[in-house]
């Protein structure tokens, strides 16, 4: 399938949009500190009958998940989105979690379904928000290149480091596409995010979540307390993925996502 680039303006910013295949809109967010070709391989294998369209998120500019959602809102209504009377299934990996929940927080989409992958509700707790500060300094120090070394060992489970080389080689590269002042933006952003747990029993949609089960960053207990928290929701458990799920496993994760969307 055939993958359009295109770059709308959102809200001001000038955004670059990966859009495949065709019918109802299937909208993925992007795991920190990576890019939309995160859903490559989404994007390659769109679901049938779902428009996958996955937009670029990090940039020097956003401070909040709350900027993050409304750089995501003028997206949507750059592209019409807004205006699809059953809403849009929003799909978010890690950061792209984060961010699904100030949208959710900030209703201004019209939303028709969740997945939720490798994600959590909790805020950063202390150690957390000190080990930003500590990545922070080390963009400074080093830009994305050292980020990368730093977080790669987490970011992707044991089977992937072991077997599948060119999903590391992908991830590394996409890193370092990113610009030092995006990565810290992201850093400062996820840091202060509030903690999304109250939220869960008011959603109301349809959600399927989705936890690699080698995922070490934000392990499958992560995704139990968001499957017991979102009444009627889906738990898939993917084998031998850590914590970048679609990109590493893109077969089982995909064979979920087509399963849910059935039945949204
Ligand atoms: C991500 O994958 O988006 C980040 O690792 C999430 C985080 O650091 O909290």
């Amino acid at each position: 399938m055939p993958i359009a680039t295109r770059h709308v303006d959102a809200g001001g910013r000038r955004t670059r949009v990966l859009e495949a295949g065709r019918g109802e809109p299937l909208l993925l967010i992007h795991a920190f500190p990576l890019t939309a070709d995160f859903w490559q391989p989404q994007l390659e294998a769109p679901p049938p009958g779902w428009r996958v369209i996955a937009p670029d998120v990090l940039g020097p500019s956003e401070t909040s998940m709350d900027d993050y959602a409304a750089r995501i809102e003028a997206v949507a209504g750059a592209l019409g989105l807004d205006r699809v009377g059953v809403g849009v299934v929003l799909g978010g990996l890690s950061m792209g979690g984060y961010i699904i929940f100030a949208l959710v927080r900030r209703a201004r989409l019209a939303v028709r379904g969740l997945v939720l992958a490798d994600t959590r509700a909790e805020a950063d707790t202390d150690e957390g928000r000190a080990g930003r500060k500590k990545m922070m300094a080390l963009a400074d120090a080093e830009g994305a290149a050292g980020v990368a070394r730093d977080m790669l060992p987490k970011l992707v489970g044991e089977t992937t480091h072991r077997e599948r080389p060119h999903v590391v080689a992908t991830v590394d590269a996409l890193i370092a596409s990113n610009s030092t002042a995006a990565i810290k933006a992201g850093l400062a952003s996820m840091m202060t995010r509030p903690d999304s747990t109250p939220l869960l029993p008011s959603i109301d949609v349809p959600t399927l979540v989705v936890v690699g089960e080698e995922d070490v960053l934000t392990p499958p207990a992560n995704a139990d307390t968001l499957a017991r928290g979102i009444r009627g929701s889906r738990l898939a458990r993917i084998a031998k993925a850590g914590h970048l799920s679609s990109l590493e496993r893109p077969d089982a994760f995909t064979a979920e996502l087509e399963g849910f969307l059935r039945e949204v």
